[in-house]
């Protein structure tokens, strides 16, 4: 198969989908790989190591999408590159369409077979999702740290405080990948730390692998209501699998906080579960303002660390792409292979039932009537 690797062209993105191990891997297997030219400055690779590894380097996104049947990819399309896809033509990314009308409706249009990185699950795992978490997990405590300082617009704060002086309060939204990894980063800078989750199961094993050093509360209004207007530091960490994410905290709640609090909602990409998130930003303006509260919504946090992030996230998928180059969607489907979770939209049809709910499309089954998904 002939697979493009484009340049990300997202504010601030500097992740590229393969690394030249990755490029050696398809290679080996048979594929060809066209990489566009300087995809990988951003992550420090360069076009010379793409090549030895044995990429083509192609000048520019116009040749790539023209000539590449599968696109490999790290997040969904830019609208400059919407009229460069094709009909047939696989794409596979983070593609977060449950939250993107716009991507959804491209998609249906041009017909192409878009798979998502995201709704890709085994054993109740999201095996692609889950370096990316680790990183924006840790990363939103760093960042959420940087933000209470007074010269970056927070309360003046120091996260773990000094013997004397108490810590910050740190509320996490959602006991998942993100959130026990925020959570590790607070408790190791000395931060108070509660975590709530409606997985009792996850809460209790929060508690027993973390002996009282955190609380856990189960998540409903009052709960969070509470939680929220002590919380110094708030990190939105909820997902519903391909779905929308729940607002849990609303704009009564978020008025309730004290000016210079600071809230980083990692859960943007999938809609955000704070109702004044109300937009994205991006690496290069992160934050933006709303009842004295620092809100931060970026929807690509790894892209700021793509020495870690690029490396990471071409481990986790580079398997699947293989499987997908390998064997196309067609047997990806017929083989029942997990990675047919994965396609979100097929031959202009919606085959996420989450996706679908959520523009209120109708849902297209990979299978006919009374067989398994
Ligand atoms: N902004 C970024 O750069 C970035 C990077 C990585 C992941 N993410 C996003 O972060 C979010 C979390 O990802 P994850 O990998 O940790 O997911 P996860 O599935 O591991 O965890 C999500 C948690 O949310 C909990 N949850 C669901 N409904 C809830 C509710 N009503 N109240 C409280 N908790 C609830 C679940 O029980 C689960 O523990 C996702 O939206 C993901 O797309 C964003």
């Amino acid at each position: 198969m002939i697979i493009g690797v484009p340049k990300e062209i997202m504010t601030g993105e500097n992740r590229i989908a393969v690394t030249p191990g990755a490029v050696r891997v398809l290679v080996s297997a048979g594929h060809k790989v066209l990489v566009e030219k300087g995809a990988g400055e951003g992550s420090m690779i360069a076009d010379e190591e793409l090549s030895f590894a044995g990429a083509e380097i192609v000048a520019g996104a116009q040749e790539l999408y023209q000539r590449a049947e599968m696109i490999y990819k790290v997040k969904e399309p830019h609208p400059s590159e919407y009229e460069l896809l094709r009909e047939g033509q696989l794409f596979f990314a983070y593609l977060h369409l449950a939250a993107s009308p716009e991507v959804t409706r491209v998609f249906i249009e041009k017909k192409v077979i878009a798979l998502a990185y995201e709704t890709v699950s085994i054993d109740g795992i999201l095996p692609m999702l889950v370096p990316m978490s680790e990183i924006a997990g840790r990363m939103a405590t760093q960042i959420g740290a940087h933000f209470l300082e007074k010269s970056n617009g927070g309360k003046g704060l120091l996260l773990g405080g000094v013997p004397g002086v108490t810590p910050a309060e740190v509320v996490v939204l959602g006991g998942g990948i993100v959130g026990v990894n925020a959570a590790r980063v607070a408790m190791g800078m000395g931060a108070k730390v509660t975590v709530i989750d409606i997985n009792l199961q996850k809460l209790r094993h929060l508690d027993g692998a973390n002996g009282g050093r955190l609380v856990t509360l189960y998540s409903n209004p009052s709960n969070i209501a509470q939680a929220v207007a002590k919380a110094d530091l708030l990190i939105g960490a909820v997902l519903i699998p391909g779905g929308r994410t729940p607002l849990l905290c609303t704009e009564e709640m978020v008025k309730s906080m004290q000016p210079g609090a600071v809230i980083i909602d990692v859960a943007i990409d999938q809609g955000g579960c704070i109702e004044t998130m109300d937009r994205t930003t991006c690496h290069r303006e992160p934050t933006y303002e709303r009842y004295g509260v620092l809100h931060y919504a970026v929807p690509n946090m790894p892209g700021a660390v793509p020495q870690t992030s690029t490396y990471a996230l071409s481990n986790a998928t580079l398997p699947f792409a293989l499987e997908l180059a390998e064997k196309g969607w067609e047997r990806i489907i017929a083989e029942r292979s997990p990675l047919r979770q994965g396609i979100n939209i097929i031959d202009g049809r919606v085959a996420n039932r989450a996706v679908a709910r959520a523009h209120s499309l109708e849902y297209y089954s990979l299978y006919p009537t009374g067989k398994k998904e």
